[in-house]
C-alpha cells in the first residue's frame, strides 16, 4: 500500500519510508558561486508568495503525525530570511520532530548561531568551496571579506557546538580540484567531516560540464596523503559515503549524485519557500500545499498525492538539457 497510513509512516510507491523533509525558506543569497546563481541573481519568488513561518510549521505539524521526524532548513541561504529563529523555535515545539538541521554558508552565523541553537537548531552544513581568500571572488562571486565571513561563521558554529559539522565541498575542476588534500588533511586534526559533492547540471550551469569531477579520482589522490579507510561517518541523513585517515578526528564523505546513485534509499521530501512540495531534486513533479492550507488548512491529501508521484529515480544525464531534469538552480527547491 502507499501514502499516508496511521502508524505506518510515510511511504512511497517503491516502499521507501519518507521521514525527511528540506524546507527551503527562501531562494535568496548573499553569495553568487557559480554553479548556483548568475551575479545577477534569479527571478526571486515574490515574497508575498512565500509560506508563513505558521504555515511551515503546520505542514511539518501534519506530516509528523505521518512519520516525519527530520528537518533541514535550506534556501538559498536561509539565514537571510528574517526571524528564522522564530521559525526553529516553531519546530522544535513539535514533539515528533528528533532533529533541525540547517545548509548555510556562515556567514551570518556569527550574528544568528546562538539564537538558532536556542531554538532548537542541532547541526549546520557549512557550503565551503575554497580555503583560499582570493579565490572567492571567482567562485562565490563576492568581495574577500564575504570569505572571512564565512571563516568567522565557521569559528561560531565550532564554539557554538554545533555538532557534528560537515563542510560541503562541491568539486570544480581547474578552480578547486587543487585543493582537495588540504580540505582533507584538515580532518587529521579537526572534528570536520569534509564533504566533496560532483557538480549537479541544473538549467543554469550546463556551461560548466566541463567543470566535473569524479569524486572516484579524488579518492584516488586522498589515499596518497594518508591511510583512508571507511567509515561509519557522523550522524545524518545523507547519501554521503565517508572514509577517515587513520587517527583522524574527522572524516572526509563524498557525494556522488550523478557517478552513483543513491535514488533506492531516498528518503526526503522538499518545501519550496512558496509551498510546493518536491519528490526529487531533479524532476519537475510537485504538489501544491499552499492553496489547501489556505483553504482548509488540510495539506495531507496533497501529500499522500506527492507520495504516490515520487518517481523511482532520477534521470541526470551530466551537459544535456535534459540532464538537467527540469532543475533550473538548486537555490529554488533546497539543495
Ligand atoms: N551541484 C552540486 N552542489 C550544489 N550546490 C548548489 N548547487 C549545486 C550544484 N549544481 C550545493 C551548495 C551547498 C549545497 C546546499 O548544495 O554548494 O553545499
Ligand atoms: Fe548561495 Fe549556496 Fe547558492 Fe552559493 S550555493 S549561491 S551559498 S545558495
Amino acid at each position: 500500500m502507499t501514502g499516508v497510513q496511521r502508524g505506518a509512516g510515510m511511504k512511497d510507491q517503491f516502499g521507501r519510508r519518507i521521514d525527511y523533509l528540506r524546507i527551503s525558506v527562501t531562494d535568496k543569497c548573499n553569495l553568487r558561486c557559480t554553479y548556483c546563481m548568475p551575479v545577477e541573481g534569479l527571478d526571486w519568488i515574490d515574497r508575498a508568495e512565500f509560506l508563513t513561518y505558521e504555515e511551515i510549521a503546520s505542514v511539518v505539524r501534519q506530516m509528523a503525525g505521518q512519520g516525519l521526524r527530520r528537518i533541514r532548513l535550506t534556501g538559498g541561504e536561509p539565514l537571510v530570511r528574517r526571524d528564522l529563529p522564530d521559525l526553529v523555535r516553531l519546530l522544535s515545539e513539535i514533539p515528533q520532530i528528533e532533529d533541525i538541521a540547517i545548509s548555510t554558508n556562515a556567514i551570518l552565523l556569527p550574528q544568528f548561531g546562538s539564537d538558532l541553537r536556542d531554538a532548537g537548531a542541532s547541526r549546520v552544513n557549512v557550503s565551503l568551496d575554497t580555503l583560499k581568500r582570493e579565490r572567492f571572488r571567482d567562485l562565490a562571486r563576492r568581495p574577500e571579506r564575504f570569505f572571512d565571513a564565512t571563516m568567522e561563521g565557521i569559528d561560531a558554529a565550532e564554539r557554538l557546538g554545533f555538532s557534528p559539522l560537515k563542510i560541503n565541498t562541491v568539486l570544480l575542476k581547474g578552480l578547486n580540484e587543487d585543493e582537495v588534500e588540504e580540505f582533507a588533511e584538515i580532518t587529521k586534526k579537526r572534528p570536520w567531516h569534509v564533504r566533496f559533492i560532483e557538480l549537479m547540471p541544473t538549467g543554469d550551469n550546463l556551461h560548466l560540464s566541463e567543470r566535473f569531477l569524479s569524486t572516484d579520482s579524488v579518492l584516488k589522490r586522498l589515499r596518497a596523503i594518508g591511510d583512508l579507510r571507511p567509515a561509519a561517518g557522523p550522524v545524518g541523513n545523507g547519501p554521503a559515503t565517508y572514509f577517515q585517515f587513520a587517527g583522524a578526528a574527522g572524516t572526509v564523505g563524498v557525494i556522488t549524485p550523478l557517478s552513483h546513485n543513491y535514488c533506492d534509499r531516498c528518503n526526503r521530501m522538499r518545501l519550496t519557500a512558496d509551498g510546493k512540495l518536491r519528490t526529487c531534486l531533479f524532476g519537475t513533479h510537485e504538489v501544491d500545499l499552499r492553496a489547501p492550507l489556505r483553504s482548509t488548512g488540510d495539506v495531507l491529501p496533497a501529500v499522500r498525492e506527492a507520495l504516490r508521484g515520487k518517481p523511482e529515480r532520477h534521470l541526470l544525464q551530466l551537459g544535456t538539457a535534459r540532464g538537467s531534469g527540469g532543475l533550473r538552480a538548486l537555490s529554488q527547491v533546497g539543495g
